[in-house]
């Protein structure tokens, strides 16, 4: 299989009839847009079998479909650019590839080696290079996903499974500064759960919390650990990051509830690089809140790869609302948010060697 993909002998089957033109470059909603083409790779007898790039369409299944039932499904989410030159990257598709691995080991599903998958993803960026938006803030969101296809409804990991990559050309997930509330009730992620995996059922249960703090305002739960609600944990979209006393401070991945975010480990390897402060370590929502009193919350944004750095505009903590200072005054997440967009565009280097070109 890996020679076949380095090989470039995939089967590639396009589209008679192109979508592009009809796209409004303008009115871009996230995720309702998808581009021309899909690529499919089966698994069945113990191996993965030759992928193909066909017409993106529509998948028929069988109603007794495991995934269907028992919610066997993991996906990934990545972006791939126009850089000002014209060249097209793909960034940090690795980071993704590990992650998407881990979560096949967690489902009990068969993993696709990080180099197979950065190569398919390669391959269809390629084909789909047209749909990669150029104006600035957008890109083409790529949407890798994995789940179980035996027709068989008792439990058990499914002997087959069924790999797609389809892409959406996207601007920003959240078109405003983000409103959240912090979740002492509901929980995302239990240790020992399947927090740390990106998997279909973890977003299936945030639901009904996340539509309960809609109804109050909020865009998005921060929440908090399952245990004691004491520490905050994620935001489901996103990883959620503070600046405090000029420190940036982020959740640590020690436990397996939070889910490793690569935008958020690009931020705190630029701070790093800046020479800024960081902790990755247990944070308490009472900290958070004292720190907020006492003005030296200077800023709390989350950074994920649909939302890229979404800045966090009021944090509801119980019955109180806690405004964050306005949006201008964010030098640390307006600076990384414009230093990454540098990157990916070519105006700065790729010195940590991000893009996968
Ligand atoms: C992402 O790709 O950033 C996601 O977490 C998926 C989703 C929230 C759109």
């Amino acid at each position: 299989l890996v020679v076949m993909i380095l090989q470039d002998t995939i089967k590639v089957t396009r589209t008679q009839e192109s979508k592009l033109s009809a796209v409004d470059w303008d009115n871009l909603p996230f995720g309702k847009v998808f581009s021309d083409h899909m690529l499919i790779m089966d698994y069945k007898d113990g191996a993965w079998q030759d992928p193909e790039i066909m017409p993106f369409g529509p998948l028929s299944m069988h109603p007794a479909t495991s995934v269907i039932h028992y919610g066997q499904s993991i996906f990934e989410g990545l972006k791939a650019y126009r850089m000002d030159g014209g060249e097209i990257a793909i960034f940090r598709p690795d980071m993704n590839a590990k992650r998407f691995e881990e979560s096949c080991a967690r489902m009990c599903m068969p993993v696709i080696p990080e180099k197979v998958f950065v190569e398919l993803t390669r391959k269809f960026v390629e084909i789909e290079s047209d749909w990669i938006p150029t104006k600035e803030g957008f890109s083409l969101y790529l949407r890798p996903f994995l789940f179980g296809t035996d027709e068989y409804i008792g439990i058990k990991p499914s002997d087959t499974y069924r790999f797609v990559i389809f892409a959406c050309p996207v601007g920003a997930y959240y078109n405003e500064p983000v409103n959240v509330k912090i979740e002492e009730f509901y929980t995302r992620a239990s240790v020992g759960g399947v927090g740390r995996a990106k998997t279909a059922g973890n977003y299936a249960a945030a639901l009904y919390p996340a539509r309960l703090g809609q109804q109050k305002g909020y865009h998005q739960l921060v929440w908090t650990d399952g245990k004691t609600h004491e520490y905050i944990e994620e935001s489901g979209t996103m990883n959620v990051m503070f600046v405090i006393d000029g420190v940036l401070i982020t959740p640590s991945e020690e436990t397996d509830t939070i889910l490793r975010g690569i935008t958020k480990r690009s931020v705190v390897e630029v701070a790093k690089m800046w020479g800024m402060p960081v902790e990755e370590r247990q944070v308490s929502v009472a900290e958070v809140v004292q720190a907020h009193r006492e003005g030296r919350l200077t800023e709390a944004f989350g950074a994920g790869t649909a939302a890229t750095i979404a800045h966090i505009a009021k944090i509801g903590y119980r019955e109180e609302d806690l405004i964050l200072p306005a949006i201008e005054t964010r030098t640390f997440s307006l600076k990384v948010h414009a230093y990454l967009d540098d990157i990916k565009s070519g105006k700065v280097e790729d010195t940590f060697g991000w893009l996968s070109k």
